[in-house]
């Protein structure tokens, strides 16, 4: 059976200004390393774009997830960026690479990874989602309403093909364990779960008839590898479309209004995640508000579906009037949490806290602190 592998694997190597986006340089240095990579046949085709500040390599290949030699492609590529911004001097350079050599997989050591193995159908959309300002977890409400919420997702009612609901396998990222439930049989005990974003996350769902890959989401969580905060885990999802799955418009309607996301700036706040075109791939106002892009592709024959000059063609699906009003709104929301500065509930709640900027400040004020009689 001819498997295609999917992976889309982020870092953030370095940005302008600040936190705010990806320098084109930095892009330029990883599009010439995606495509050295496909003339050497490692991958059969990439793109290569930003969220904000983060880095994103989306490849097709037949290597399987986890593959050493795609991973190592992916390292090589971010360390050569790096290297640049370095040069530059530009903001953060080398942020998310946490390690000095690579060890046969990026998992651990800073990159955010997704990816999925498939046999294609007859035809493969897939939906490429990249965040910046926020953490894996922001995925959670996403998945969700793809899956588990037919108010959302017409189709697990009126597909015969998807009645049979989606399984998501959850990780404690705290503990290191995971779960897998099955919705809707097990709806409410998933949502207990899915619900506190700042334990659990979701890292795949599948069709529950047949094990069918629908969607697959990184999970890295920079401050439990480093032991500090060293910014976010910007994350990025990958969810196949159409055909007994979830249809590209109903993928995308949980964007129709944003939600709460953690993660704004410094990564200790919280923000309304708003979607935006390639154009707009920027964190500017107080770092964010935080953004997410969407992009549809074609999977076909083992490649991203191509024009005539050998482009792969992909669809910014934000860049769109139809998520102006989810524009507006976000920065309503936006508007009203900077209303409340750097009180909760517009800063994360002090467990959060711990993982970021926190331990800190409590490190300055120790052997102050004297015990109440
Ligand atoms: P498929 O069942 O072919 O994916 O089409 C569903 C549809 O029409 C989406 O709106
Ligand atoms: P990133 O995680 O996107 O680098 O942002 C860090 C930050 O603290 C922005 O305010
Ligand atoms: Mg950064
Ligand atoms: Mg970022």
């Amino acid at each position: 059976m001819v498997m295609t592998t999917v992976s889309l694997i982020k870092a953030d190597v370095g940005s302008i200004p600040g936190h705010v986006t990806v320098a084109k340089p930095l892009l330029t240095i990883a599009e010439k390393k995606m495509a050295e990579a496909q003339k050497a046949g490692i991958i059969n085709s990439s793109y290569v774009f930003n969220a904000g500040d983060d880095l994103e390599l989306l490849m097709t290949h037949s290597k399987g997830e986890n593959s050493p030699e795609i991973h190592k492609l992916a390292w090589d590529t971010f360390m050569a960026c790096a290297e640049k911004a370095k040069k530059l001097k530009l903001y953060g350079a080398g942020q998310d690479l946490l390690s000095d050599a690579f060890s046969g997989n990026v998992k651990g050591m800073g990159p955010g990874v997704a990816e999925m193995e498939f046999k294609e159908r007859g035809s493969d959309p897939v939906i490429v989602y990249a965040a910046d300002k926020t953490e894996p977890a922001a995925f959670n409400y996403l998945l969700y309403k793809i899956f588990a919420d037919p108010g959302n997702t017409s189709g697990l009612v009126i597909d015969p093909r998807m009645t049979c609901g989606f399984s998501f396998d959850v990780l404690d990222g705290k503990e290191n364990k995971s779960v897998v439930l099955r919705s809707p049989e097990e709806l409410y005990s998933l949502l207990a779960l899915i619900g506190a974003t700042e334990t659990y996350m979701i890292k795949k769902v599948t069709r529950s008839d047949d094990g069918e890959i629908a969607a697959a989401s990184s999970t890295t969580k920079l401050n439990y590898i480093a032991g500090k905060y060293v910014g976010k885990d910007d994350p990025v999802c990958l969810v196949r479309a159409q055909s007994g799955l979830p249809s590209v418009g109903e993928i995308t309607s949980p964007f129709l209004h944003p939600y709460l996301v953690a993660g704004w700036m410094r990564g200790s706040h919280w923000g309304p995640f708003m979607p935006v075109g390639l154009k707009n791939s920027k964190c500017t106002l107080f770092d964010g508000p935080p953004r997410i892009i969407g992009l549809g592709v074609q999977v076909s024959d083992g490649v991203l579906a191509a024009d005539d000059d050998g482009k792969p063609m992909v669809v910014d699906l934000f860049d769109d009037p139809a998520f102006d009003l989810a524009r507006r709104e976000a920065m309503e929301m936006a508007s009203f949490m900077r209303m409340h500065g750097v009180f909760q509930p517009a800063r994360l709640g002090p467990g959060a806290m711990e993982y970021t900027t926190l331990p800190q400040c409590l490190a300055s004020l120790e052997g102050r602190f004297k015990e109440e009689k």
